[in-house]
């Protein structure tokens, strides 16, 4: 039982590493602004693609967090009674079906709009001047909302080392400021140094 409890640890760990992905598609639509044309059908295209699968991606992500934080709890010596005892785990919990639900209504809320208006156009048609016009208040939305699942990403990080021993309440909501940093400087920049 010592070995499945460590490889379910394991896939915790990199089920939340992949859950990267509202981080990733930050660079690429910043990458995308630095064409400095308002549309540009292949690159849009392509951009529009990593974001659509990158979402399916994220739900199988978000699936294996889940399915081993819960298995994790009912093979290993908390039991899943902690569940409702720790607070830690109660509120990873409910930052994970956040993160669900802000990914549920991107991917089935606004990608389809956007996909709606990118079926309009073609590479070999002239895309009408108001385009980049009608695309933009569904991108500058799933732009703020990918910040904000980057920003609650990092803050399940920062509960899910706490499940055993707690850092103090300082250290804590210091740790949680830098990750809203870091995500405001992702949302802003294309983080050429990693950090910054
Ligand atoms: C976005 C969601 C989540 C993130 C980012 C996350 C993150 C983490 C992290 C960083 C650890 C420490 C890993 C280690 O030190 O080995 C951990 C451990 C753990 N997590 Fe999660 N977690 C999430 C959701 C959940 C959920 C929903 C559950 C249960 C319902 C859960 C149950 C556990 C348990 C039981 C451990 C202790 C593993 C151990 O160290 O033995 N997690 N999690």
């Amino acid at each position: 039982m010592e070995s499945v409890y460590q490889v379910l640890r394991f896939l915790h760990v990199l089920g939340f590493v992949f859950m990267a992905i509202p981080l990733f598609n930050l660079i690429v639509v910043n990458e995308r602004t630095l064409l400095g044309v308002p549309f540009q059908y292949h690159a849009d295209r392509y951009m529009e693609n990593i974001i659509r699968r990158g979402a399916t991606r994220c739900f199988v992500f978000q699936g294996t967090v889940l399915a081993t934080g819960v298995l994790m709890l009912l093979v290993g010596p908390l039991g899943i009674g902690t569940l409702w005892s720790n607070w830690v785990l109660l509120v990873k919990l409910l930052l994970l079906f956040t993160l669900m639900g802000l990914l549920s209504y991107v991917h089935l809320g606004l990608q389809p709009r956007i996909e709606a208006i990118l079926a309009t156009v073609n590479a070999d048609t002239v895309p009408p001047a108001d385009l980049p016009a009608r695309l933009k208040p569904y991108r500058v939305r799933r732009k703020r909302l990918a910040t904000l699942c980057l920003f609650l990403v990092i803050t399940a990080i920062v509960l899910g080392l706490q499940v055993y021993g707690r850092f103090s309440v300082g250290l804590t909501v210091a740790l949680i400021l830098l990750a809203g940093l870091f995500a405001w400087r992702a949302n802003q920049t294309l983080l050429r140094f990693g950090w910054i």
